[in-house]
């Protein structure tokens, strides 16, 4: 793994970094940019509906860079046999907070889907509360959780 970590070095690292920067950027741009475009529509059925479609494109965006990150983050942790490093708390914090960020993204899905289940059955207000929540905590921590394992990436890879 070591070897081919080295000869693929350029690559991988890319590919976690692009990684995060379309999951942690994503979430921004749709909670502070399109989320706050929906808000101006004044049916509360067709707001929550567009909302709940924005956040099932954004979920199926990023998904697959969320597992491109966890697939990068093994190799490197393996090609840099980190847990043998002073770095090695360093890699377990990353490894924490990628799992609690995808254990939220997991429960967002769940609860958007729960939404749009209500919307169907007319329940504008569980499908409101159920948004509300996403959007008020949820995206929010993912993205502070993110930017976190972002400065813990440029510390590793500024001493490394
Ligand atoms: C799952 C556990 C993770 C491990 C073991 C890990 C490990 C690493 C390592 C070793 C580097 C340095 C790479 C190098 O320069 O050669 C790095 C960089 C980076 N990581 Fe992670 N990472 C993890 C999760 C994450 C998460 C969740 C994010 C953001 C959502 C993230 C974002 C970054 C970024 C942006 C860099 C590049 C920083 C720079 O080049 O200045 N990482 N990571």
């Amino acid at each position: 793994m070591a070897e081919f970590f080295l000869e693929n070095k350029t690559i991988i690292v890319f590919l976690h970094v692009i990684s995060a920067v379309v999951w942690v950027g994503g979430m921004i741009a749709m909670r502070y940019a399109a989320h706050q475009s929906f808000l101006q529509i004044e049916s509360p059925g067709q707001r929550l509906e567009r909302i709940a479609y924005g956040l099932k494109r954004l979920f199926s965006i990023v998904l697959p860079f969320v597992i491109l990150l966890i697939i990068t983050a093994v190799i490197m942790l393996k090609g840099y046999d980190l847990s043998h490093t002073d770095f090695a708390p360093l890699g377990h914090a990353k490894e924490g907070i990628w799992s609690i960020m995808f254990i939220n993204l997991i429960v967002m899905i769940k609860r958007r889907n729960r939404a749009e289940r209500a919307l169907g059955d007319s329940d504008v207000m569980l499908a409101k509360t159920q948004l509300e929540f996403i959007g008020k905590y949820q995206v929010p921590a993912n993205i502070i959780l993110g930017v976190i394992a972002i400065f813990l990436g440029t510390y590793l890879s500024s001493n490394i």
